[in-house]
């Protein structure tokens, strides 16, 4: 038997991935940015043992089957594949993200899965091989391998993988914790309706992708009000295209939309902070590091936060991957 632990964290992503260019291999249609939290982590140990005859997937000490379990087992064949090995593996998963969030992140859990899995089979993976490998179990999770900003490529299976970015200045994230209340169709299922069906979806490929060098240059440069604009403009374009699928999908609640609404009254007061939003009612405001319990405090009123400074990369057996 051989076991491996890692962990990682969810990112969040400032230029969005909303559309695949191949579903097989989960590249993208365009590049997108992120940064990594500093809270939430997954933890993950994979103990890879030749008496098991079918893979083990236990979340938060619950043993799994269906889509999760089978995803699980498809991501390991692929470690096995690499490997040479048939033996299978019991995965434990511990994620701390509050159950309602609708945070809980299939980023993290890849990217913990993918360094644990590697490690235990005895890959030898660097950090770009790790992010090509965690892309193949949930596009974002190639992201969640670096800690702080980074930018995943679009391309073909070999250069579509992430890479760190400097950070453009102390920035942090203030995470606000809407309960929709309803369940929610996957992202996967509602990325694959709107390329199907949405038609603003040529012009939010085509656009996002200029949104991503223009994003890119403002961190290099340290542009901090011309990243939080594209920041935010990119996520109302992505609910925009969302929405216009058919059946629509509507992730952003009323609550959210008065978040957004907050967000943009305190920048005109002052406070600068812009919003995002995932495949979720959850708002995220970017904001300095130094201003971010300020704008903590005035979102309190509206939902419950949690103040996230930039995260560490995938820690595999006690030890940073970067
Ligand atoms: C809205 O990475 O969960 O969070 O590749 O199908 O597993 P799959 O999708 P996933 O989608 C994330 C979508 C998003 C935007 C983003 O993180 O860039």
């Amino acid at each position: 038997m051989t076991e491996a632990r890692a962990i990682a964290h969810p990112n969040i992503a400032l230029v969005k991935y909303w559309g695949k260019q191949d579903t097989a291999l989960n590249l993208p249609a365009t590049g997108s940015l992120s940064m990594t939290l500093g809270v939430f982590p997954t933890t993950t140990t994979v103990v890879v043992d030749d008496s098991l005859e079918a893979d083990v997937f236990v979340l938060n000490g619950r043993e799994q089957s269906g889509v999760p379990a089978e995803r699980t087992a498809r991501f390991l064949d692929l470690v096995r594949g690499l490997a040479g090995t048939g033996m299978r593996a019991r995965v434990e998963s511990h994620n701390t993200v509050p159950s309602a969030a609708g945070l809980a992140s299939s980023a993290a859990g890849f990217a913990a899965l993918a360094g644990a899995a590697a490690s235990a089979y005895g890959l030898q993976l660097s950090a770009r091989e790790l992010s090509r490998l965690a892309r193949r179990g949930s596009g974002s999770a190639a992201r969640s391998i670096f800690g702080g900003f980074a930018l995943w490529h679009a391309g073909d299976d070999e250069q579509s993988y992430a890479e760190p970015l400097p950070a453009p200045a102390e920035l942090a994230m203030v995470v606000a914790i809407v309960d929709s209340g309803e369940k929610q169709i996957s992202s996967r299922e509602a990325m694959r309706r709107t390329a199907a069906t949405s038609p603003f979806y040529p012009a939010w490929i085509t656009s996002t992708a200029l949104t991503l060098e223009e994003a890119r240059r403002a961190c290099v440069e340290g542009d901090v009000a011309q990243l939080g604009r594209l920041t935010e403009n990119n996520a109302l374009r992505m609910h925009a295209v969302i929405q216009a699928a058919a059946p629509s999908i509507r992730y952003l609640s009323p609550t959210s939309i008065a978040l957004f609404d907050r967000v943009a009254a305190l920048r005109d007061a002052g406070l600068e902070a812009y919003a995002t939003a995932d495949a979720g009612p959850n708002v995220v405001a970017l904001c300095r590091a130094a201003d971010a319990e300020a704008v903590a405090g005035e979102l309190g009123a509206l939902a419950e936060t949690v103040v996230a400074l930039p995260g560490p990369g995938l820690v595999v057996g006690g030890r940073s991957v970067e």
